[in-house]
């Protein structure tokens, strides 16, 4: 990939209007976090209220309390177990009566820091607290900083009769600002940091939409040496990533476009299938959406929009791309492989219902229009079209090309 410098010049710009803000991007920036959310918001706001994901480090959260400190604000924290399961109501709910508690005003600030989840629920939080209130996001996993921070979709989840909803409730909300720290990065488990690759190749997949059709091909070429996280190719990779996400959510802020314009709706590649296999298993979000990816491919390829090679293609790169490094072993024996999520034969031990069952589930899935599904399926020039109410036969292919019977 590329080469850039480090430094606040890594910034993204999210062209929404009145509502326009800059995704920072480099190694080190928790540092000035106070300086970017006091400019983001003004000389108004007092108060910070940080919602801190109990998965980062206490130095980082300390740092960031102290940036925003020195920035004049008074700083109040929380803590969250983050994952799937802090995005609930309750939680929402729990948060909610904490701000009030706090006396945070309406031009006060609250701080996600965290992974998409925690970001997705402080969002939603900031969003329906007292009619809405800034935030600004510290994402500190791949996926939320690619991802979950950018382009203003926040809420929670809902159970419905034993099935996990996501995001069934939420808000558009954009943020702030947004500060990545590559940094953070370096320490994050390594099946996170897998997981996040999910919503790059998605990325990559769909580029040519966004100006960066080589996305998907770099991205390839630098897993020789992405699992080792030097920071400049972090960064790199997150600032193309959320430039693709960026440029498609400035055509399309609230997914209204319609289903050929280019929309919103594109960054959904992976997410149809990926939403029923995150129902049905304990998989992260990231590894569903690769495996989403691989049978949206095989849908392409039943559909004559594809080559028969190219499922082969994106079944083979992101198996590559779910490859990584043992940590500490590297050196010794070189690449190894880990348990690989994206393998198909992952899918047998985890028992996903019948293909008919998980069909049905599809259906119910929130961007369905009419109970009538929409797949979002890629094509060979880095582009990706929506399907409206695909052929059963269709999706069963997609299925089955992730092992599901
Ligand atoms: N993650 C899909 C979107 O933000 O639209």
């Amino acid at each position: 990939m590329g080469r850039e410098r480090l430094g606040f010049d890594m910034s993204v710009r999210v062209e929404l209007g009145e509502r326009t803000y800059e995704v920072h991007v480099g190694a080190g920036l928790v540092a000035r976090l106070g300086e970017v959310a006091r400019a983001a918001i003004g000389e108004v706001g007092r108060r910070a209220f940080i919602v801190a994901d109990s998965g980062v480090t206490a130095t980082f959260v300390e740092s960031a309390a102290g940036s925003l400190a020195g920035a004049g604000f008074n700083v109040t924290r929380v803590t969250i177990e983050g994952g799937e399961r802090c995005k609930t109501l309750g939680h929402a709910e729990r948060l909610l009566q904490e701000l009030a508690a706090t006396r945070h005003e309406r031009s006060d600030l609250i701080v996600a820091i965290g992974g998409g989840a925690v970001c997705d629920l402080a969002g939603f939080v900031a969003a329906i607290y007292r009619r809405g209130v800034p935030v600004v996001h510290c994402p500190t996993t791949l996926l939320s900083m690619v991802d979950a921070t950018v382009g203003g979709k926040t809420g929670v989840n809902l159970i419905v009769n034993g099935h996990l909803k996501k995001n069934m409730v939420g808000a558009f909300w954009q943020p702030a600002a947004v500060v990545a720290d590559a940094d953070t990065l370096r320490s994050l488990p390594i099946r996170e940091f897998r997981a996040g690759l999910g919503e790059c190749l998605k990325h990559g997949l769909i580029g040519a939409h966004a100006g960066d059709a080589l996305l998907f091909d770099d991205t390839l070429v630098a897993l020789k040496n992405l699992y080792n996280r030097p920071p400049d190719l972090l960064t790199d990779l997150i600032q193309r990533n959320v430039r693709v996400k960026a440029a498609i959510v400035a055509r399309d802020e609230r997914e209204e476009a319609s289903d050929d314009g280019g929309g919103r709706a594109l960054l959904n590649l992976g997410h149809t299938f990926g939403h029923v296999i995150e129902s049905n298993s304990p998989l992260l979000h990231g590894e569903c959406v690769a495996l989403g990816l691989v049978a949206a491919a095989a849908v392409s390829g039943h559909l004559n929009l594809a080559p028969a090679e190219f499922l082969h293609n994106i079944r083979s790169s992101v198996k590559a791309a779910f490859v990584a490094p043992q940590p500490g072993k590297q050196a010794r024996k070189g690449i190894e492989t880990v348990p690989n999520a994206a393998d198909p034969t992952i899918i047998a031990p985890l028992s996903l219902p019948p293909i008919a069952a998980l069909i049905d589930q599809m259906h119910e899935d929130k961007k369905s229009r009419g109970g009538e599904p929409r797949i979002v399926v890629p094509l060979r020039d880095r582009r990706a079209r929506v399907i409206r109410n695909p052929d059963p036969a269709a999706l069963a292919a997609g299925w089955r090309a992730i092992g599901a019977e």
